[in-house]
């Protein structure tokens, strides 16, 4: 599949525009760690706000809850990430060049599947010598020992093994803990979710691709539970709402599929996991989220573990079970980087000059209305409109430079609505307002500026 521009191309554009900067940029910055910026920011905060209205709102039996980062370590132990959660590390003998064996694999065989493949499998295939450092040509690596992902801390006063703790690997762990809670505070019923918006962090050997594979990143997870039976039902169910989720979001059919799991892929205890990937430019396809049906295995892990009653109590049969569940989880960074992906465009305008579109879904843009006086004689009246505006939508105001470099701005950026305040406008009480992908340009009352807005932000693009 052809990519018409590259992703060295889109990032850039994004970082020298403000939506990412180099994390601690001035100290030299920090291996593959990005800021948000301004732009970008606002663009999650965006993304975050239609997960939320799409699983979260409509739903009365969805409760969104803030668990902590740093958790009891035993969570860790009873869920086994201790124990597994394991990268399989080797370095080359000639250049110290440090990898993640199935990668490397990979790389030099893209045609074995390294998804669920054995640390002996592994280091069978390195042992036949054919696979290369990539920096140096070498084939001579060590052997692969496994290197745990999970960030590790020390709580209070004393660095010793009983002060440990680890930063949460992902966000899923403090809905699981917290099932009981929910389940009696709010009185729920099965089914229904618990779900989280929050930072998860893993010690990945090769973080890279920008923010695809970060060490610290932002997950939207979901944990739905329902009664035993009913896995396939609620696994085919979440499939089609995390599809109509992407749509809504505007990601592009072509570039995007269902990565059913092969079953040497699947966790013992899993009946099922889908990935929903897509086709990145230069990186070809990757993994947004994954829907997993994850059976009774974490609540029955917790209860063993923490010695607490995790069983649902069902009110019509008045028998005790443990749930089971299905977890869509989104990664909100790389989600977004789709979207930038797919939104960022140039054409050729009839002067010959170039313009940068980024097509982003208008509710996602960072800013929804640019409002820009054609003079600064205007700025005091066109300012007052801006507030106006900046009342219910993320708007910005720009007077800098000629109007139409502004627009080119606003257009690079992604804003759906250029607001341009004229001398006109002094006598009619009218603003032209510029449509950021066909370039027309109507003239709207500023009496009926929201209304107008709101209808235009609400249709499909
Ligand atoms: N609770 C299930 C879970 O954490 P996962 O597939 O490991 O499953 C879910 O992670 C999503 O989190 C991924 O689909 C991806 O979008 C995102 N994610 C995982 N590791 C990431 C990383 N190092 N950098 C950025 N996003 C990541």
């Amino acid at each position: 599949m052809e990519r018409k521009f590259s992703f060295e191309k889109i990032t850039n554009h994004l970082v020298t525009s403000g939506f990412y900067y180099p994390s601690s940029e001035i100290y030299g910055g920090l291996s593959n760690t990005w800021d948000y910026g301004p732009l970008g920011t606002l663009a999650k905060s965006h993304l975050q706000a239609i997960w939320r209205n799409h699983f979260v709102r409509p739903n009365p039996n969805m409760f969104e809850i803030d668990p902590a980062i740093i958790m009891n370590p035993k969570v860790w132990e009873a869920t086994g990430h201790v124990a597994n959660f394991h990268d399989p590390l080797v370095d080359c003998k000639d250049c110290h060049s440090r990898y993640r064996a199935d990668k490397l694999i990979k790389e030099n065989h893209p045609e074995l599947d390294t998804d669920g493949m054995s640390i002996a499998d592994m280091q069978a295939e390195l042992d036949k010598g054919g696979i290369k450092c990539p920096n140096c040509g070498s084939t001579s690596f060590t052997p692969i020992r496994q290197f745990q992902m999970m960030f590790k801390t020390y709580i209070g006063v004393t660095e010793d093994a009983s002060a440990e703790a680890y930063l949460r690997p992902e966000t899923a762990q403090g809905l699981f803990v917290n099932f009981k809670n929910v389940q009696r505070t709010q009185r729920a019923k099965l089914p229904f979710g618990i779900c989280d918006v929050g930072k998860a962090f893993r010690n990945e050997i090769t973080p890279g691709n920008f923010t695809f594979r970060t060490r610290e990143f932002t997950q939207m997870e979901i944990e739905f539970f329902f009664k035993p039976e009913e896995d396939q039902k609620w696994f085919a169910f979440w499939k089609d709402e995390c599809l109509k989720f992407v749509e809504k979001i505007g990601l592009k059919q072509d570039y995007l599929r269902f990565r059913d799991h092969e079953p040497n892929e699947l966790a013992f205890y899993s009946k099922g996991t889908t990935d929903i990937e897509y086709f990145f430019p230069s990186l070809g396809w990757g993994e947004l989220m994954g829907i997993a049906s994850r059976t009774d295995y974490d609540l029955k892990r917790h209860q063993e573990y923490s010695k607490q009653d995790l069983t649902y109590l069902d009110p019509e049969t008045n028998e005790r079970y443990i749930p089971h569940v299905v977890e869509p989880s989104f990664g909100c960074d790389r989600l977004l980087l789709a979207l930038f992906c797919d939104a960022y465009d140039e054409e050729t305008l009839p002067n010959g000059e170039t313009r940068i579109v980024l097509r982003v879904e208008k509710n996602i843009a960072p800013y929804q209305v640019a409002v820009l006086p054609l003079s600064n004689k205007l700025n005091g009246e066109a300012k007052k409109v801006y507030d106006s505006l900046a009342e219910k939508f993320d708007a910005v105001f720009d007077t800098t430079q000629s109007i139409g470099k502004r627009y080119r701005r606003e257009d690079a950026i992604g804003t759906p609505y250029c607001v341009c305040f004229d001398f006109q406008s002094l006598e009619d009480h009218m603003v032209t307002v510029r449509d950021r992908d066909s370039m027309l340009q109507e003239r709207v009352p500023i009496d009926s500026l929201k209304n107008y807005l709101s209808s235009k932000l609400e249709e499909k693009a």
